[in-house]
């Protein structure tokens, strides 16, 4: 039987994150079966260490080498545990890639997941964030989330309430040391409505000549949009939005947009409304600049990207400064998305 994980000591983490910083991890710990969980975290030499887990790193910044345990889940199933005909229940595994998934919902006939496409990382990570783009959340199909509770040293299960999701938020990203994600369960309803009203979302399915599309054909406009609009990893280091679009009461939201008519607002509950942090960094001017080989995108004022060596540190020191800018300018404090 093969290994149920394999470590490597002074392991370089470059290759292991989109932002292709350069920094290294004590160990690197690669796991194929979340069993081995405990042996690991008790192992002699690794036990008194800080833990950080690594799933594809597209929403990691290293601003230092880690000191610590690096955990790689690398255990990669899927399948319906459950189906009445209308809803399916279905059980990823932490290590199974998320665009991966999406596809092999579609091809089940099992609606929902079509806006995710392309978004980079594991199954793992998306509840972390409560992954979300083009009008939808991954918390709307979650029913519950299987973990190692680092607190309680055990596998324990979480319901959706439970995992206290919000707008790129979970209980896990509040507690980050605290929790390894080794199985998430979905719900997908077969007659779900298509969600189509994120801007661009209809005309890019008109320019595709789809009318009434079917899911998989929803897919193909959400990867051709985010292809034309967010640079890619594969070309240019990057970790997609390093700011959260910032949430204000709804009076000073208002304020804002009336002294700055373009600016985008959103509704955000009934008290709070969402303002685009890329309007606040183009209006600021940042687009497109850089500072040695860390930078802000030329194709999307949100994104970091790394034109070569830059290292965490610079990226860190460039995002600093593009929010201080905007916090004197506007007012508006931006908080990074990405773990630090
Ligand atoms: P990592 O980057 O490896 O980890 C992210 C965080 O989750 C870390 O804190 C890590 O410790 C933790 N983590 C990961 N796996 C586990 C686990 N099994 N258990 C416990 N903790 C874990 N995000 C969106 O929401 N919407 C988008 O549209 C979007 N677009 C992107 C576009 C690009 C080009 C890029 C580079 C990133 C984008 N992201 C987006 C961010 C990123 O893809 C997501 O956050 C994704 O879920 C990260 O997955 P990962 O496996 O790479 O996680
Ligand atoms: N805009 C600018 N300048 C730019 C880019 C955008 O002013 O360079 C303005 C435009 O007015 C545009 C608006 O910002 O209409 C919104 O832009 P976009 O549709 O690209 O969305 P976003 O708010 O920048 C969010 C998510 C993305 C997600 C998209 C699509 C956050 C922090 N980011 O970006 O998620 O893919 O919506 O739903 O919520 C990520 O989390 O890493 C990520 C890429």
């Amino acid at each position: 039987m093969a290994d149920a994980f394999t470590l490597a000591f002074d392991a370089p983490l470059g290759g292991l994150n989109t932002l292709r910083i350069g920094a290294t991890a004590s160990c690197l710990a690669t796991i194929a079966d979340p069993d081995a969980l405990p042996a690991i975290l008790g192992h002699d030499q690794l036990h008194e260490l800080p833990v950080l887990v690594l799933g594809e790193g597209s929403n990691v910044l290293f601003a230092t080498d880690f000191h610590g345990l690096v955990l790689r889940p690398a255990w990669r199933s899927v399948r319906i545990s459950d189906d009445d005909g209308r809803t399916a229940i279905v059980q990823a595994a932490a290590g199974y890639g998320w665009d991966a998934l999406v596809d092999w919902t579609l091809a089940q006939g099992l609606p929902g997941l079509e806006n995710l496409a392309l978004i980079p990382g594991l199954v793992g990570a998306a509840p972390i964030q409560n992954i979300g783009a083009y009008g939808v959340e991954a918390s709307e199909f979650i029913t519950a989330v299987d973990a190692w509770d680092r607190g309680r040293g055990g596998f324990v299960r979480l319901d959706a309430v439970a995992c206290g999701f919000g707008y790129r938020d979970s209980i896990f990203k509040r507690e980050p040391e605290r929790w390894i994600v080794s199985n998430v369960e979905f719900r997908f309803d077969r007659e779900r409505r298509r969600a189509l009203d994120y801007a661009g979302v209809r005309e890019e399915l008109a320019a595709l000549g789809n009318t009434d599309p079917t899911p998989a054909q929803v897919a193909s406009a959400v990867r051709r949009l985010r292809h034309r609009k967010l640079p890619d990893p594969g070309s240019i280091g990057n970790a997609g939005s390093f700011f959260k679009n910032p949430v204000l009461a709804r009076e000073r939201a208002a304020e804002l947009q009336s002294a700055n008519p373009s600016l985008p607002v959103y509704p955000a509950g009934d008290a709070s409304s969402k303002l685009s942090a890329a309007w606040l960094i183009e209006a600021c001017g940042w687009r497109g600049l850089r500072d040695g080989d860390a930078g802000i995108s030329a194709q999307h004022a949100l994104v970091l990207v790394n034109h070569g060596r830059a290292t965490g540190a610079e990226l860190l020191t460039l995002a600093r400064r593009v929010a201080a800018f905007v916090a004197e300018r506007f007012g508006v404090r931006l908080e990074p998305e990405p773990r630090i």
